[in-house]
């Protein structure tokens, strides 16, 4: 059995402790043992990103845009292989986790390109005769820690601009998936980054994550993981004025108007809810479908469901995945069995060859906004259908949510299309297509109570992993 250690200071560091990393598809595939650390490693990562901190934010951005472009291509030319692990150690599907990679590997790239481009101001200031301005600059020793939904895209897209920008960092990967965060740890080893510059500490998030947060030499944090965990991690930060990025849940709307390419709709509601097996922040968990087309389009979403294979993330023809773990598959059937009785469709355990935690699809027709279902995240391949008188009512029901990560429209009216792009309540709006998918060039961030603090990736990352310093001079 392989055992993987900590990553600090440019060494793997044995832990004291070990645990099993399972595979979701079957049970009796044990991936390896991973450290189950202590603070007393945390304290040697943080330590070492502290220490790492003067010379690497000196460095000449080239130094650092090619340290990046080294990691990207390692991680590319590594697609298939890290996608395997992915795939395994997580459940989503070969295809999914080779894209996730090299979604990781793309946004490796971008920051490259961005360390070149920490651009500032320079101004006139109103007094005469002095010039003033700004620059940015690094924040210092970044905290990350990652969910396990997506165990290689998260920790880069966190991970790259805070290198871009120069600052070090301490990721601490979920404890269910942490061969991806490991594998990433080895490419950064080997693409020749100082040591201390990026640091891995694996363990429960109970334990790690409170310390980091509460590491005194911890200058920022950025998390995306559950509601619970992200408010007590902002109130961590608030008692230290840290800075502090949190990615949490959502429950976003599929508005399917009367209007809709039915063909465009089914997909996109199937994309949407159930690829990854619905365990995404901007999953399509309220489809909400306007009246006039309500049967027509449930029968065609019937149809599409049952031909969805539930199987191995790893065998070719599964489209979707086992749940990740007992646990969530659990958490998944408590809320199908608070379903009003009749609604539930699909949604049962199957028992394949290996045991694996098998759930197939399910969608819980005619239920209200307001039923518990279709207000909490559930983070599994599960969709309230929520009928909708009109257009105008569709749209007040996929703003009335405690959540605004993502919202999406299927229609054939630009008007329509228009509209919706301007009235919903999200941080991120759709047309004719999924809810869930995202570019790594561009802004990524909620509203209400999926997102707090700056946004994420493209552009945006910036305002978190890097602050400004205004100049004045009388020259
Ligand atoms: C995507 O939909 O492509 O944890 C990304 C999540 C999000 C990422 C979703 N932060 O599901």
């Amino acid at each position: 059995m392989p055992s993987f250690h900590n990553y600090v200071n440019g060494l793997r560091v044995p832990a004291d402790d070990y645990q099993e990393n399972i595979n979701p598809s079957d049970t009796a595939d044990v991936i390896g043992l991973f450290p189950r650390s202590g603070p007393a490693v945390l304290d040697g990562a943080v330590s070492a990103a502290q220490s790492a901190l003067p010379s690497w934010s000196a460095t000449s951005p080239q130094v650092r845009a090619d340290l990046l472009e080294r990691i990207a291509a390692g991680i590319l030319g590594r697609a298939q292989e890290l996608g395997d692990i992915l795939a395994r150690e997580e459940g989503k599907t070969l295809p999914e986790a080779i894209g996730e990679v090299t979604r990781a590997g793309h946004i490796f790239r971008f920051f490259s390109g961005e360390a070149l481009r920490m651009s500032g101001q320079r101004l006139d200031s109103t007094r005469e005769g002095v010039r003033a301005g700004s620059l940015r600059e690094p924040v210092g020793v970044i905290g990350i820690i990652t969910p396990w939904n997506f165990p290689i895209a998260i920790p880069a897209w966190k991970t790259a601009p805070a290198l871009a920008y120069g600052n070090t960092v301490v990721l601490k990967p979920a404890e269910l998936t942490p061969a991806s965060a490991s594998a990433l740890a080895d490419i950064i080893h080997d693409a020749g980054l100082p040591p201390g510059v990026f640091n891995l500490v694996m363990g429960q998030g109970s334990v790690l994550g409170d310390a980091l947060a509460h590491h005194e030499q911890i200058d920022a944090l950025s998390f995306t993981g559950s509601e619970r965990v992200g408010k007590q991690l902002a109130a961590i930060g608030a008692q230290r004025l840290m800075p502090v990025q949190l990615e949490m849940g959502g429950k976003n709307p599929l508005v399917i108007a009367a209007d809709a390419d039915l063909d465009i709709a089914v997909d996109c509601a199937i994309q949407g809810a159930f690829y990854s097996t619905g365990q995404r922040c901007t999953a399509s968990s309220r489809i909400i479908v306007e009246r006039t087309i309500y049967d027509r389009f449930l029968e065609r979403l019937h149809a599409a469901m049952s031909s969805l294979t539930v199987g191995d993330a790893r065998a070719p023809g599964t489209n979707i995945g086992p749940v990740v773990d007992r646990r969530q598959l659990q958490t998944n059937l408590d809320y199908l069995a608070m379903a009003p009785a009749g609604s539930v469709h699909g949604g049962e355990l199957l028992e394949l060859e290996a045991d694996g935690f098998y759930l197939s699809p399910a969608i819980i027709t005619d239920v209200t906004n307001s039923h518990v279902t279709s207000r909490e995240e559930i983070f599994g391949p599960i969709a309230s259908v929520i009928r909708a008188e009109s257009y105008e009512d569709a749209l007040s029901i996929a703003n009335d949510t405690p959540f605004g990560l993502s919202a999406g429209i299927c229609t054939t009216s630009l008007s329509l299309a228009e509209d919706f792009q301007r009235r919903a309540d999200a941080g991120m709006v759709m047309v004719n297509l999924p809810t869930a998918g995202v570019d790594p060039h561009l802004s990524f961030g909620g509203r209400k109570r999926s997102s707090y603090g700056a946004r994420e990736q493209g552009d945006s990352a910036k305002d978190f992993f890097t602050q400004v310093k205004t100049l004045y001079v009388r020259p």
